[in-house]
C-alpha cells in the first residue's frame, strides 16, 4: 500500500529525530522548520529564550540531528527573524558548512509592516537555504510558477508560444577575440525564415555584429545551429542604421522535451520572495481557519512551503520537526493534489500546552500537537493523501 502523504509523530523532536530513518525507511530529501524563536508575539505556545545563548544551545543538537537523517542530495530550509538570523547563520555555519550555504531569502510575510511597538515597521524575515552537500544536490533553484506567458507573445503555427532572442550575443565581454569559435557566417532567408550554417537558394550571408557594427559572436554553436534549425528564425529588423537581416532564436515557453513532449519551462528563484506570490502571515491565518480555526498566532502560509517543495524532487519525503499548526504537511498534500507527485511529509510536535484562554484551548486542543493533528486529518479529509500517526 502507498505510503500515507501525512505522517505526525508527538514529542520532542531531539529525542524522535533519531528514528526518523527507521520511521521513513530512507533518509529525508528536504527539511523545512520555522523554529520557535522570541518575536514577543505569543498565542497558543510561548516561545521563551532568556538570551541567544540559550536559543542557539537548544538549536545546535537538533540541526546537528537533522543532518544526520538528511540525504546526501538533500537540503535544508530554516525560517527565521531578525532576532536570531544572524545566530542561525552562524550556527547553519558550522553545523553544515559555510560551504553549503545556499541562500539568504528575505520572504515579505508582513506586507503592511508591524505597526507594533516602535521603530521601522518590519515587513520581512528571511530562510537560510543550506545543502547538505552542495557539489550533490537536486536541488534545483527555480520555479514554474513565476513564469510569465505575456513575456512570450509570439505564436508558431502549431500554437505554442514563443519570443524572439537574439543569436547574436549581447554580452560584449563574449566577442571574436574571447569567443574565436562563435564567430562564423550563417545563411539565412527573411523570406522564409529559414536558417543554416550553409549557403542555400535565396539565402543572405549574416555575420554576428554589434549595434554599432563591430564584430560580435554567436550564442550557439554551429552544430547547435545545425541541430535545432527550427528554433531559429531569419527576420528583417530595424536598427539604428537602417533594416537589416539578423537571426533570432525562438525561445519557446513549453519547450519541447524528449520525445517532442512540452516541457515546463522554469525560471531561477530570485532571494526575495513577495506576499503576491507566496502569501503573507495574514493569508495564512485565513488558511487555518478554513480548515482547523483561527487556533495559531502565526503560521506560515502554504505557499511558501509549495514553492520550496518545487525546489526539489516531486517524490520528496519531507521533514518538519517544528511543525506547529503543520502548514508543511498542508503544503506537501495540496503539492501532490495539485501536479500530480507523491511527496511525503513527516512532521514532528512537541505535546507543548497550549495558552490557558487562547482560541486553541476554547477548542478543546489542549496541546500544540492536538492542533498539528487536527489539521494534517483536516487536510487528509480535504486534500487527500492520507493521514497517520506515529509513535517512537
Ligand atoms: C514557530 S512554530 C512553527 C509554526 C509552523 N511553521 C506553522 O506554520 O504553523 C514552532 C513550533 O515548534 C514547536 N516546538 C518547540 N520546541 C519543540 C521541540 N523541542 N520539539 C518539537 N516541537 C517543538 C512549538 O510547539 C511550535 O509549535
Amino acid at each position: 500500500m502507498a505510503q500515507p502523504w501525512n505522517q505526525l509523530v508527538v514529542g520532542d523532536n531531539l529525542d524522535v529525530l533519531p528514528h526518523v530513518p527507521a520511521l521513513l525507511g530512507r533518509p529525508v530529501d528536504l527539511v523545512y522548520i520555522d523554529p520557535p524563536y522570541n518575536t514577543g508575539n505569543d498565542f497558543a505556545y510561548r516561545d521563551r529564550f532568556p538570551d541567544h545563548q540559550a536559543w542557539v544551545a537548544m538549536m545546535r543538537p537538533r540541526l546537528a540531528a537533522a543532518r544526520e537523517v538528511l540525504s546526501g542530495t538533500g537540503a535544508i530550509f530554516v525560517s527565521i527573524d531578525d532576532n536570531e538570523a544572524a545566530y542561525l547563520r552562524l550556527l547553519m555555519d558550522e553545523v553544515y558548512g559555510e560551504v553549503n550555504f545556499l541562500a539568504q531569502v528575505v520572504v515579505n510575510l508582513n506586507p503592511k509592516g508591524r505597526q507594533l511597538g516602535k521603530g521601522f515597521a518590519t515587513s520581512h524575515e528571511y530562510l537560510l537555504v543550506y545543502a547538505r552537500d552542495a557539489r550533490r544536490t537536486v536541488l534545483n533553484a527555480s520555479t514554474t510558477e513565476t513564469v510569465d506567458p505575456a513575456d512570450f507573445p509570439l505564436e508558431n503555427a502549431d500554437g505554442r508560444r514563443f519570443r524572439h532572442l537574439p543569436l547574436r550575443n549581447t554580452n560584449k565581454k563574449f566577442n571574436p577575440v574571447t569567443a574565436r569559435t562563435l564567430h562564423f557566417t550563417v545563411w539565412g532567408d527573411p523570406e522564409s525564415g529559414r536558417v543554416a550554417t550553409t549557403p542555400f537558394d535565396g539565402a543572405v550571408e549574416i555575420g554576428p555584429v554589434f549595434g554599432d557594427g563591430s564584430p560580435a559572436v554567436w550564442r550557439w554553436s554551429r552544430p547547435l545551429i545545425d541541430q535545432r534549425p527550427d528554433d531559429l528564425v531569419c527576420r528583417r529588423v530595424k536598427g539604428r542604421a537602417g533594416e537589416r537581416v539578423d537571426v533570432y532564436q525562438k525561445d519557446w515557453l513549453h519547450p519541447l522535451a524528449a520525445g517532442d513532449v512540452p516541457g515546463v519551462r522554469r525560471k531561477k528563484l530570485r532571494t526575495i520572495w513577495l506576499a503576491e506570490e507566496v502569501g503573507s502571515t495574514d493569508t495564512a491565518v485565513a488558511e487555518l481557519k478554513d480548515v482547523v480555526g483561527h487556533v495559531f498566532e502565526s503560521p506560515k502560509p502554504t505557499g511558501l512551503v509549495r514553492r520550496i517543495l518545487g525546489t526539489m524532487p516531486d517524490d520528496a519525503v519531507v521533514l518538519d520537526f517544528f511543525a506547529g499548526s503543520g502548514t508543511t504537511g498542508h503544503a506537501v498534500a495540496l503539492q501532490n493534489a495539485a501536479d500530480g507527485g507523491t511527496r511525503r511529509c513527516l512532521s514532528i510536535n512537541s505535546a507543548e500546552a497550549t495558552r490557558e484562554g487562547s482560541n486553541a484551548r476554547d477548542a478543546g486542543l489542549l496541546t500544540v500537537a492536538d492542533i498539528t493533528r487536527a489539521r494534517l486529518r483536516a487536510v487528509a479529509e480535504t486534500v487527500g493523501g492520507g493521514f497517520e500517526e506515529l509513535s517512537v
